[in-house]
């Protein structure tokens, strides 16, 4: 039987980010909790789909299906170029977090997740945090990211940074010849869990941090921590050496690439390029792009650490490892003539290539 790929349904969805398609993706609806959300699994090729769950106030279902269908198709390369044995899975949940979340709701969900029987491990992502796995994780065991005290590894944003912070030694090894971000000015875009402690490890590296966030909270709070922190009203075009996006993504657009002033770019922020043409500006402006999914997988080893009981330690030295990744990654750009994203993407494919494509 002929299957058709038609533009207007979930097929055609997952035909339009990449040949390799979404394996599931299943609508879950509880009509006494009010929950409607929508795991994606795009690929189990490596292992098990891991990803967050995003609780978000979707405009519509359409939007929801598309940012699950390209979130969990990323996790998939984040999860083969990190290295750890996991494929890629993402879940939405359409609704205000603030105001539509329930303990009851969340139950409802993890009852969803746990009938996939761990073909899907559930994480935090924005709109969920440890507390909300902890509640998930009493209705099914595939879940990461719970507290310590419920069993889990904690909060991310710290081995995330960890990355981030290694990745921008080996953009500044290329760029300006040492693998330091002593005495460069960093502008870190987002002082939220992972920005803030990005800023602990630059300034202990002997960088000049300066910082934007458009939540006056977060601001105070990293300038009662950090007195020698510059506050900013905007750091991606300012005139600073790295720009740090570390807030929300798609900031790096056909007009931001022609006004940013610093020679490297390297941030936490999921999909940070608006669309994959930007990378060629850049390119040709002389700036270094390291690839968010490269550079933000600290707190995915972390989670792949913890569904096997790994040392700390281990996991540790496993995130710092993302630094001759990046070193890799941003060679073969050089070598091959292309741009970094087209290189991590290579990197992540190779390994994708050398598993049989069948479930
Ligand atoms: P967060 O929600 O704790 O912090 C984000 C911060 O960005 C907030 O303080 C917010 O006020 C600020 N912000 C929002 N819009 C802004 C704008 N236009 N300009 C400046 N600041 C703005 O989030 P978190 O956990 O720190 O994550 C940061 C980014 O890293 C997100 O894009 C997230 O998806 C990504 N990421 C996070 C991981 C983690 O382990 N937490 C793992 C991988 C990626």
């Amino acid at each position: 039987m002929t299957v058709l790929h038609t533009e207007a349904g979930v097929f055609g969805r997952s035909h339009e980010l990449s040949a390799r398609r979404h394996e599931q993706v299943v609508f879950c609806e509880d009509d006494k909790t009010g929950l409607k959300a929508i795991i994606a699994i795009h690929s189990t090729a490596l292992g098990p789909a891991l990803g967050g769950t995003r609780f978000y106030p979707y405009a519509d279902e359409s939007a929801a299906l598309q940012d699950v269908l390209r979130l969990s198709w990323g996790m998939t390369y984040k999860a083969a170029a990190a290295g750890v044995h996991l494929g890629g899975g993402k879940a939405v949940i359409i609704g205000d977090p603030s105001t539509d979340k329930s303990e009851a709701l969340l139950a409802a969900y993890a009852r969803f997740v746990d009938t996939l029987g761990g073909r899907y491990i559930t994480a935090g992502d924005v709109g969920t945090n440890t507390d909300d796995l902890d509640v998930i994780g009493r209705h099914t065991r595939h879940v990461t990211g719970r507290s310590v005290a419920a069993g889990g590894s904690g909060d991310s944003a710290r081995l995330t940074a960890l990355g981030v912070f290694h990745s921008m030694r080996a953009g500044a090894e290329s760029v300006w010849g040492a693998p330091t971000l002593a005495g460069r000015t960093v502008g870190v875009e987002g002082a939220g869990k992972v920005g803030r402690e990005l800023i602990a490890l630059l300034l202990a590296d002997g960088a000049e941090v300066c910082v934007a966030d458009v939540n006056e909270a977060a601001m105070r709070r990293v300038a009662e921590q950090h007195p020698a922190v510059r506050l900013l009203g905007a750091v991606s075009t300012a005139p600073v050496d790295v720009y740090a996006p570390c807030a929300l993504g798609s900031t790096l657009t056909s007009t931001s690439a022609t006004e940013i002033e610093a020679k490297l770019i390297c941030g936490a922020a999921n999909n940070q390029l608006a669309d994959p043409g930007v990378e060629r500006l850049l390119a040709e402006r002389g700036i270094t792009w390291v690839p968010d999914f490269v550079a933000n997988a600290g707190g995915l080893i972390q989670v792949a650490g913890e569904l096997r009981a790994a040392a700390p330690a281990e996991v540790e030295f496993e995130v710092a490892g993302i630094f001759d990744r990046c070193r890799d990654i941003i060679a073969a750009a050089k070598a091959e003539g292309i741009g970094t994203g087209e290189a991590a993407n290579r990197f992540a494919e190779r390994r994708l290539d050398a598993i049989p494509r069948s479930l």
